[in-house]
């Protein structure tokens, strides 16, 4: 059996997540492999595998985040070269978002896990196996978005359809009382 791997992330709502689906449609080329739409996120912070005080680790480092709703747009198509990722992304990160992320990454290295080194790439990976850049006359709509209230700690399941499990979630909100 492989381990799993673990990361943080934003889950779309549904209507963000079928805009996502329906954009893409026409971008597919022939050979590439489009993320199922259950599957379609943003990674605050990858982790990879944990044993279980990693794992605790991870899940205090999550709790003590204190954020209000983070807003997403994603409002570009890009392409990782190496990793033959066609994805969609924010122009310019909401500051909320970069946030979010600064504050995961302090809380993880207080609770002792290894700093990442890469800097923070907010994208959605929409297909994999994409060989291409998108070109200029490539469509993609500038309004795709969503306000996120809550954001999941996942695990990648090598082999499953969908791929991904959201294990457990934590608010992006004022407190309550
Ligand atoms: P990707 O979609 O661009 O591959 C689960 O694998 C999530 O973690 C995906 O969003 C994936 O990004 C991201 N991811 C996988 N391996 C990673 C790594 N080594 N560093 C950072 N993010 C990674």
């Amino acid at each position: 059996m492989t381990a799993q791997r673990w990361f943080f992330a934003l889950w779309p709502d549904p209507a963000a997540r079928d805009a996502l689906a329906a954009a893409r449609a026409g971008l597919i080329p022939p050979g590439a492999r489009p993320t199922h739409p259950l599957d379609l996120h943003l990674t605050l912070r990858f982790l990879g595998e944990l044993d279980d005080t990693g794992l605790a680790s991870a899940e205090a480092a999550a709790g003590g985040v204190a954020s209000g709703a983070v807003a997403v747009l994603l409002d570009r198509l890009g392409h990782f070269a190496r990793s033959r990722v066609l994805w969609a992304g924010p122009s310019r990160p909401d500051p909320s978002l970069l946030a979010l992320a600064d504050q995961l990454e302090a809380g993880l290295q207080g609770a002792g896990l290894p700093p990442e080194p890469r800097p923070f790439r907010p994208h959605v990976t929409l297909a994999r196996k994409v060989n291409r850049r998108p070109g200029p006359e490539s469509p993609w709509p500038a309004t795709i978005g969503w306000q996120a209230t809550t954001f999941a700690l996942a695990a990648g399941n090598p082999g499953a359809t969908p791929r991904y499990t959201r294990r457990r979630q934590w608010p992006l909100g004022p407190p309550s009382g």
